[in-house]
């Protein structure tokens, strides 16, 4: 039997970068999540994919809308992540953002961005697996990604070039 205590220290030790998974439903009604578990699947096609808990309301939000976009966040933006990573009617409230091709919400100053539409949805134990296939993608030619590690947050400054 795995404890869950063993299960987050350990896999605490493999480090990620840190997306908002962001999408306008068709009213308007902004919605977006913090993941640590956003990754690339394929080339060709090109599909990404994260996976969201069964319990998260964003993702109950997200799912029938059938698009997201993928905002990689920078070391500079851990404002932005609080602000993701707890549940809230409006996460969106007093946040400049504009749009991707598709229309779904592009977080400024992301330094990367990837929109999608929901290929396919899959259960996996307590959360779900969502593959994306790519639309459209851009990144900034400057900063620096923000990481989690460790249950915390570092960035790559403290690297030789
Ligand atoms: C660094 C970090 C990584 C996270 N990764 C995930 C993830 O991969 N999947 C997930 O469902 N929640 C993840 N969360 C938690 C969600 O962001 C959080 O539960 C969610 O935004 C709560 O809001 P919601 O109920 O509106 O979805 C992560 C949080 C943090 C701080």
């Amino acid at each position: 039997m795995i404890d869950s205590a063993s299960y987050r220290r350990v896999l605490g030790a493999y480090p990620t970068g840190v997306a908002v998974i962001t999408a306008a439903a068709p009213d308007g009604i902004r919605h977006g999540l913090v993941v640590g578990t956003f990754s690339a699947i394929s080339l060709d096609p090109p599909l990404v994919g994260f996976f969201p808990d069964r319990k998260s309301r964003s993702w109950a939000q997200i799912a029938p809308i059938g698009r997201f976009c993928v905002n990689v966040l920078g070391s500079d933006q851990l404002d932005i992540c609080r602000r993701f990573a707890m549940s809230a009617d409006d996460k969106f409230a007093d946040l400049a953002h504009g749009h991707s091709p598709s229309g779904q919400p592009l977080l400024e100053n992301a330094i990367a961005w990837i929109d999608c539409a929901v290929e396919s949805v899959i259960e996996v134990g307590d959360h779900f697996l969502v593959v994306g296939a790519v639309e459209a993608l851009g990144r900034r030619d400057t900063g620096t990604p923000l990481l989690f590690f460790g249950g915390a947050y570092h960035d790559l400054a403290d690297l030789p070039d």
